[in-house]
């Protein structure tokens, strides 16, 4: 279903680019720059090696994942050796092989709500059970363990984190974090934490990895992604770090899957880390600036209630008076030609709200779809139910 909501945002925003309408698109979970130049330089020199040509090893080339582990030590003190890595493409398939790997079917999984919902899919497509935990508005979608106590039950096997959040921008505090892994390791639970966006946190906070929780292998299975990071989400290149014995069975599933990451893209990625591991960075401070201009704007249109959350680049914005997230897109789309994304895309917990992405859009084109966003919620009035 969540797919089919993307695809048809978008083939009625291509219908109507057609037509000569100038869209906004504040649905895209995209940012708006592109790969590191030594990424681009590594690729294409890369082309005239025969070792590009053929497999890696199931696990992704050595020298990328050392590079890896390095960085990811310096930069957030995560404790990983090489043969606790595994190469992927992309995010997706990380999340997707530590399911296949962790999880049976009927095993029940909490997942925070609004959830990702590549997750969300993922977890029904191999019969795991996916048990939704509503999250408070009003608490700016945090992730306290006290909130998934109540749903735990014997089944249990996994918790899913989305840190920083998408769809709602949310970070977990350290101590949440670590009071979080601590008990489900005292449960014999695991904690597969997505921390896609962990370049992107802003208002002076630090992104805290559960992979730098010093008990993190009692826990934690991570998997993350070079894609909105460094601009690169069609190379598809991703990781998931877990301990050594969960790699060995991933290992045989990876195989099964898909052998081995892209290998010309394994080389560009080694290359962005090498040369490039503060690239990211670069671009916090212009995403920083577009989050404050809707920060400014957004409370003072009628019906939107945004409390701003701290990470990624999302605002999950409640408006006053919607039971119909996925009609209130189309009609947002259809009369004002900006596309967001309906809340319950994102489970049910997400109806009555819309995703707004400050991702890809120039400060220009925020301003401008922020304007109709206004011109549209003066006029606009909750449908009777
Ligand atoms: C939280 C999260 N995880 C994973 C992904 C997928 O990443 P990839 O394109 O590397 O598969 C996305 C993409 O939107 C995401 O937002």
């Amino acid at each position: 279903m969540t797919l089919a909501r993307f695809d048809a945002l978008n083939a009625r925003a291509a219908q109507l680019i057609q037509q000569g309408h100038t869209v906004i698109n504040l649905g895209q979970a995209l940012p708006h720059f592109g790969p590191p130049e030594s990424a681009i330089r590594a690729a294409r020199d890369g082309l005239a090696r025969r070792d590009v040509h053929v497999y890696t090893a199931d696990a992704g080339r050595v020298s990328l994942r050392e590079a890896l582990c390095t960085r990811l030590s310096e930069s957030h003190g995560i404790d990983a050796t090489p043969d606790e890595v595994i190469i992927t493409a992309g995010g997706n398939q990380a999340f997707a092989l530590a399911a296949m790997t962790l999880l049976d079917p009927g095993d029940e999984v909490l997942l925070p709500t609004p959830y990702f919902a590549n997750h969300e899919m993922m977890l029904r497509g191999i019969g795991a059970v996916p048990k939704p935990v509503s999250l408070n508005e009003q608490n700016r979608f945090a992730v306290r363990w006290t909130q998934l106590t109540p749903y735990l039950t014997s089944r249990t096997r996994a918790v899913v984190l989305c840190n920083p959040s998408n769809p709602t921008g949310a970070i977990i505090a350290e101590t949440d974090l670590c009071e979080i892994i601590h008990e489900v390791a005292a449960r014999g639970i695991v904690a597969i934490v997505d921390e896609t966006y962990m370049h992107f946190v802003y208002d002076g906070q630090r992104h805290a990895s559960a992979a730098a929780v010093p008990n993190w292998r009692d826990a934690v299975v991570l998997v993350n992604t070079f894609s909105k990071s460094f601009g690169m989400t069609g190379w598809r290149i991703g990781y998931m770090i877990a301990p050594r014995d969960v790699c060995t069975e991933a290992i045989k599933i990876q195989d099964a899957m898909v052998i081995c990451a892209p290998t010309i893209a394994q080389v560009a990625v080694e290359a962005a880390i090498r040369h490039d591991w503060t690239y990211p960075l670069s671009f916090r401070d212009e995403f920083a600036g577009r989050r404050s201009i809707l920060i400014q704007e957004l409370s003072s249109i009628p019906h939107l209630h945004w409390a701003p959350t701290d990470g990624a680049f999302f605002a999950f914005v409640r408006v006053d008076g919607c039971t119909g997230s996925d009609q209130l897109a189309d009609d947002l789309l259809d009369q004002a030609h900006v596309v967001t994304i309906p809340g319950r895309t994102f489970g049910e917990a997400g109806e009555g709200c819309l995703r707004i992405s400050y991702g890809a859009v120039d400060r220009h084109d925020l301003r401008e779809g922020i304007s109709r966003l206004r011109q549209f919620f003066d006029c606009w009035r909750p449908r009777p139910l």
